[in-house]
């Protein structure tokens, strides 16, 4: 029995999508422990592309268990499209396969209508770039104690009271912004339908994943977003509004810290960024032009293009022991192939001293230096190739510097966005401390 937490190292969009839907393999449950449909999950099985916001990455297979924790922000909309999509392409996602907490927040039309007006108001890199998903909002009112839980859909008296109480406060907002005020009445209606559809997969999930672990059985829990992306320790306030660290998914799916096993860190080969805030790497000329041409870099949720820069070891470092991450996956090797050099930052330079952690001061950050080790590319196509053996010398070079500079094992190799494109060193469900 093995508890893996999967986990973003960077700025999101690592890859995350298509390891745990190799990992769910190896697990009996996949459960999402945080954020919400601002997530882009990417899959590609048998050439065929899938793109999960809010169900859990594992749902392809069919004997496995899916959850979506407390910790998650759920837009109902969202969701019923996912499962109706998933069911014009055969795949019938019942309440025996799909679970939601009873105390997942619900997001509601007036938190993504705050989320836009809020950006629309601020200006130049004052903007975070949110996904306008309503996000930040629904959290908020989660910790402002006044926020819709999925358990309100059951009681439809409750619901629309906690709507109309809603309103009251969200309307005088919008008016501050000069947006149109929402009506209850429409919001009721409109969520009734969701409540509706939604009501039988509402239960206890933490007593399922409890009851799980007793039986022995293994959990996989997926993490959105990524680390400097996360509430506390990222990029504040250039960050989402939840806790991404391997951390929450204690608090985002009610497992104890000591009932998690292995956490897998999931690490780009070089890092993008979607959205504003600083970003130490970011390359502004050609080199940064072909790693976002060579690695599709466009977001799975906004289709904006990521922002391309070198790995950042020190942000990564940071990671590591943020998160407790007991090992690696390095995605989109393969990107790099025909670069002349490839370059990594080990090290911060401001106002001639060097830096080994990230500034928490944002313009510290964006005014510090990355000091870079350089070293020399390879040419080959990585795509087809399947054992760490055959990965071209320079390569292997690429990766054991990453390692050292990390201070942590590489666990899995994805060298494309196909589910077989993968090298799997060492598999986190057996190599769990417990
Ligand atoms: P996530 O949000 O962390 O799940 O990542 P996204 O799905 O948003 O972005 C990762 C993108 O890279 C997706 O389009 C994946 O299909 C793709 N991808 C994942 N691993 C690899 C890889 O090893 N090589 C290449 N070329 N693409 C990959
Ligand atoms: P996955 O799970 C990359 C970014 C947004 C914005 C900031 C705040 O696919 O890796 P929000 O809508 O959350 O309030 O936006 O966070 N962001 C992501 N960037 N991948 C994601 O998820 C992201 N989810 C949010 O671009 O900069
Ligand atoms: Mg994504």
């Amino acid at each position: 029995m093995s508890t893996v937490v999967v986990i973003g190292s960077q700025w999101g969009d690592e890859g995350k999508g298509k390891i745990v839907d190799l990992l769910t393999e190896y697990a009996h449950i996949v459960v999402r422990f945080q954020g919400g449909n601002n997530a882009g999950h990417t899959l590609v099985v048998n050439g065929d592309k899938f793109i999960f916001h809010l169900i859990p990455s594992g749902i392809l297979y069919e004997d496995k268990l899916c959850l979506i924790g407390n910790g998650v922000v759920l837009d109902p909309a969202v969701l019923l499209e996912e499962i109706d999509k998933l069911a014009q392409s055969g795949r019938q996602i019942t309440p025996d396969r799909l679970k939601i907490s009873e105390m997942t927040h619900i997001i509601m039309p007036y938190h993504r209508l705050l989320d836009h007006a809020r950006e629309a108001a601020k200006s130049g890199t004052k903007k975070i770039g949110t996904t306008g998903r309503g996000i930040g909002p629904c959290y908020e009112d989660k910790m402002a104690r006044t926020g819709i839980r999925a358990v309100d859909f059951l009681n439809a008296s409750l619901l629309k009271e906690k709507i109309q109480e809603a309103l009251k406060e969200k309307n005088a907002l919008f008016k501050h912004f000069g947006v149109d005020i929402m009506n209850a009445g429409d919001v009721y209606s409109e969520y009734m339908n969701y409540a509706d559809r939604l009501a039988p997969y509402i239960t206890d999930i933490t007593a399922i994943l409890h009851q799980a672990q007793r039986n022995g059985e293994n959990i996989l829990c997926e993490g959105a977003q990524g680390t400097l992306l996360d509430i506390d320790h990222g990029t504040y306030p250039y960050v989402t509004s939840s806790n991404t660290v391997a951390g929450a998914a204690c608090t985002g799916a009610g497992i104890g810290p000591t009932r998690i096993d292995y956490v897998l860190g999931i690490c780009k080969a070089y890092t993008t960024r979607v959205g504003g805030g600083p970003f130490p790497t970011e390359l502004f000329d050609e080199v940064g032009d072909i790693i976002q041409k060579n690695g599709h870099e466009f977001g799975a949720t906004t289709g904006r293009r990521r922002r391309c820069g070198w790995l950042d070891a020190v942000a990564l470092k940071n990671s590591v022991y943020t998160n407790g991450i007991d090992g690696l996956a390095i995605t989109k090797l393969d990107v790099l192939s025909g670069l002349e050099t490839v370059k990594i930052c080990n090290e911060y330079q401001y106002n001639g001293q060097r830096y080994h952690s990230i500034p928490k001061s944002m313009e510290k950050l964006t005014a510090i230096q990355p000091l870079y080790k350089n070293l020399a590319g390879w040419t080959e196509d990585l795509t087809t190739i399947r054992s760490y053996e055959d990965l071209p010398p320079k390569t292997r070079q690429y990766l054991k510097e990453i390692e050292d500079l990390a201070e942590t094992p590489l666990a899995i190799i994805s060298v494309g966005p196909g589910r077989e494109q993968t090298l799997l060193l060492r598999n986190p469900f057996e190599s769990a401390k417990k």
